[in-house]
């Protein structure tokens, strides 16, 4: 019989401190598990030789060269250094890509599908990934999708732990005093990251003065967040959120749609609601009491959310 080769890694939801992050503030993200990519390791068809990979949702089939000197493909990229990390051959086999996380929503689609066709690729050529050297190769990636990425999101999805996330700073996680119970909000809007951090960096480097001490103060945000999760603290968790979600206004990385989604929930009776990820579209999330989640995911979807997903962490 033969044995199924897949693997798979799980969405990202940040929830507190995106970008600050790349300017080296704290930040906090835990993995959604339930929404997950997944990387299956197929023969080749007959008459195809090589490594190729197959992403019919992508609308992506590619043959994957190691020896291009340059690849702008994310996904040709992250097999070409798995496979230079390994020192390994290509294997002759089609890897299939399907994922379950929208892309361009905040929730890490492209870091989580690399990181499940790294550990595919790996396990192809015989390889067990050792976590650290994946988390590097997917960052590697990344700068594809986000330009100048702080690496929380393949940190927080290589690992599938949450993270208490410093820029270059080792792995460090964070326990939580009670559950927390949250409701991922989609506006449906596909937006940049990429386009998002390079506007927040253009204000940075424009309006330092008044940049600077907002994302000093997200900072703030997230490390008061973190003692307030680790406590159990769930009125303080939920007010730190709404806050954050105001600096990230002044940030300009909200939207119209984000920000409405935010007020109905709280309206709603959520303890506190941000956006998450990039912005300026994508996903919110809101914290709510276990026994009110119904109510506001019915607001959130006569809101317009396109999907609302509950994920409660222990
Ligand atoms: C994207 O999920 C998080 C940002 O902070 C970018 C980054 O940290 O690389 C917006």
């Amino acid at each position: 019989m033969l044995m199924t080769i897949e693997a798979s890694a799980p969405a990202k939801i940040i929830l507190f401190g995106e970008h600050a992050a790349v300017y080296g503030q704290p930040a906090l993200a835990v993995p959604v598990s339930t929404l997950r990519a997944y990387a299956e390791v197929c023969p080749n068809p007959d008459g195809l030789r090589g490594l190729h990979i197959d992403a019919p949702d992508l609308g992506q089939h590619l043959p994957v060269d190691i020896h291009a000197e340059t690849v702008d493909n994310a996904l040709a990229l992250t097999a070409k250094l798995v496979l230079q990390a390994l020192s390994a051959p290509p294997p002759d086999v089609t890897i299939v890509l399907r994922s379950q996380i929208p892309i361009a929503s905040g929730l890490g689609s492209g870091s989580a599908v690399s990181t499940a066709l790294a550990r595919a690729l790996c396990l192809a050529v015989g390889r067990s990934p050792d976590l650290a050297t994946l988390n590097h190769l997917v960052y590697e990636v990344e700068k594809i999708h986000h330009g100048t990425p702080s690496g929380i999101d393949n940190t927080v999805i290589v690992y599938e732990q949450p993270v208490y996330f410093v820029r270059n700073q080792p792995l460090e996680t964070f326990t939580l005093g009670a559950p927390l119970t949250l409701l991922i909000g989609d506006t449906g809007i596909g937006a940049s990251t990429k386009i998002a951090v390079g506007d927040v960096r253009r204000l940075v480097e424009t309006d330092a003065a008044a940049t600077l001490p907002i994302i000093q103060a997200i900072g703030e945000i997230s490390q008061m967040a973190r003692a307030a999760i680790e406590r159990g603290d769930i009125q303080a968790v939920g007010q730190l959120m709404t806050e954050n979600h105001a600096l990230l206004c002044r940030l300009t990385v909200s939207s119209v749609e984000l920000d409405h989604l935010v007020v109905t929930a709280r309206q709603a009776g959520a303890v506190g609601a941000k956006l998450s990820g990039g912005g300026r579209g994508g996903n919110m999330i809101a914290l709510v009491h276990a026994e009110n989640a119904d109510d506001v995911v019915s607001a959130l979807r006569q809101a317009g959310a396109v999907r609302v997903v509950k994920t409660v962490l222990v």
